[in-house]
């Protein structure tokens, strides 16, 4: 019994002086810093259906703000189309994401978009960008800068004189259908090289098709939306091979021929090793110009166009800047770089309708290492969104958020660096910024020199289709008068 005592005792001994010593003298152990506050919602789906619906309605800014304010935090972490997602927003995030871009952050693109672009397989992403910059700023040096104007304007001008003037309806038309034929035959002689109208509307009604499947779910069955991307992707994969070959043909006849459109650079331009692109990434590249391109600017200028016939206040002021360019310009007929940079108060206007408006809602991107952000840990392989919304309706930097008002705009840099950022910034910002502001802004001039109407649907709603971009959901009809 004693020896049981004795036994015990010792036993109790060790386990309190093990208690004591680790206690006192362990090395603290290292904290973990917390990954956001959040949820992941539910298994599998996460957070998706609410996320979805609020893309679609347009009030992504909704369902970021909300959040930010539950959790007092500008990161929060959700489940999103099955991945883990960290969903920031405020200016030092933006500043944070866009300058950290190349080092912590790798675009990321939806399965979807991987299958319709098969060259993503094996060109890394951060290689388009630069390559898209190279060709862009091409269209924009100081010698090819005029014609670029001038292609845009006269097309316009044709454009409004066919189609808008020469409308078999009444004088209705469409806008939103009208303009996207407009830029998109401007994108395809831009970056193709092809003006023939026949030829134009036969890619434009694949585009279609293929643009939708970007964020479809990837299910590759008959009658499926992804589906019929998948075969629209072929086909015209099939008509840029016959464009790629005619046009090889012609370089090899005449190897001095002007590099005008984007096609005809990527087939001429050698790599470092003095490799030539292959077909499969040329045609993503031109495919991914296109995209992004046309709807972009299409419905930026729908939508300018619905909020001018909204605030005849700024409608005043604006014709006022456009009535004098015009009379500047007198004899010359067409438009010139000078007179772009005149267009302050419109593309003001503008900057206000894409603040109120994103044409873009967010940008993706996954963490290619583990990174902290405020404080908060995000592992690798998580998901980022970057919210522009959230921060461009945010009325610490904007005040009065819903008062739509192009004088934030105006004067000496009043708007809060990385607020207003419907490009977005950094190294991947969009290479068609510049190209976006001349297309929208001769665009704008020719419509307001020749036409006023009104809207047919006053109350018509702006909608994200195919979580895309933001559409008024029948397209903005309007009657016609002309000037
Ligand atoms: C109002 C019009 C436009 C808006 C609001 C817009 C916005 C954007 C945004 C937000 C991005 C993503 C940037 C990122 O991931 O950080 C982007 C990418 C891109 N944009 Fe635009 N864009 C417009 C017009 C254009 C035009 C006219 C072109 C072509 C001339 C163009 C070509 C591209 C391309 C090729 C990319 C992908 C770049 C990459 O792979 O990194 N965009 N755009």
């Amino acid at each position: 019994m004693d020896l049981f005592l004795l036994s015990f005792a010792t036993t109790l001994a060790i386990i309190i002086i093990n208690f004591l010593f680790k206690y006192f003298f362990a090395k603290p152990k290292e904290k973990i810093p917390l990954v956001p506050p959040g949820t992941f919602g539910w298994p599998i789906i996460g957070e998706t259906i609410q996320f979805l619906v609020s893309l679609h309605y347009g009030l992504v800014h909704e369902f970021v703000q909300e959040r930010t304010k539950k959790y007092n935090s500008n990161v929060f972490k959700t489940s999103l189309l099955g991945q883990k997602m960290a969903i920031f927003s405020g200016p030092a995030a933006n500043k944070f994401i866009f300058t950290k871009g190349n080092k912590l952050f790798i675009g990321w693109r939806p399965n979807s978009v991987q299958k319709l672009f098969p060259s993503t397989s094996f060109v890394p992403i951060e290689h388009d960008t630069k390559r898209a910059q190279n060709v862009i700023s091409y269209f924009l040096k100081s010698q090819n800068v005029e014609r670029l104007i001038s292609t845009m304007d006269s097309m316009s001008h044709i454009h409004l004189e066919n189609h808008w003037k020469g409308n078999n309806n009444n004088n209705e038309v469409i806008v939103y259908d009208l303009v996207k034929l407009f830029t998109f035959s401007l994108s395809v002689r831009a970056f193709i090289g092809i003006d023939e109208s026949d030829k134009i509307l036969n890619l434009y009604e694949k585009f279609k098709i293929f643009t939708r499947g970007l964020l479809a779910v990837d299910i590759n069955l008959p009658g499926t939306t992804f589906y019929k991307a998948m075969k629209a992707g072929n086909e015209l994969r099939k008509e840029m091979k016959v464009i790629i070959e005619e046009r090889r043909a012609e370089l090899l006849k005449n190897p001095d021929m002007p590099k005008v459109d984007v096609l005809t650079q990527l087939i001429s331009e050698q790599d470092e090793d003095g490799k030539y692109m292959t077909e499969v990434e040329m045609m993503d590249k031109v495919f991914g110009f296109i995209i992004g391109s046309y709807d972009t600017t299409a419905t930026t200028i729908t939508l300018t166009m619905k909020y001018l016939k909204q605030k005849p206040h700024f409608f005043t002021q604006i014709m006022e800047e456009q009535n004098e360019i015009s009379r500047q310009m007198i004899p010359r007929k067409e438009l010139c770089w000078d007179d772009i940079q005149k267009m302050r108060k419109t593309w003001s206007f503008v900057n206000e309708v894409l603040r109120n408006t994103p044409v873009v809602q967010g940008i993706f991107r996954e963490a290619m290492e583990d990174f902290t952000y405020e404080d908060f840990h995000i592992p690798k392989g998580w998901k980022i969104y970057l919210s522009f919304g959230a921060t461009q309706k945010n009325g610490e930097y904007f005040p009065n958020p819903t008062k739509f008002d192009p004088s934030r705009f105006e004067g000496n840099g009043e708007v809060i660096p990385y607020t207003s950022v419907p490009f977005g910034g950094g190294h991947r910002m969009c290479p068609g910024n510049e190209f976006a502001r001349i297309l929208i802004l001769v665009f704008l001039h020719n419509v307001l020199k020749k036409f006023r109407w009104e809207a047919k649907v006053p109350s018509e709603k702006i909608l994200y289709p195919f979580f895309l971009l933001a559409i008024p959901t029948d397209g903005y009809p309007v009657a016609l008068s002309t000037v």
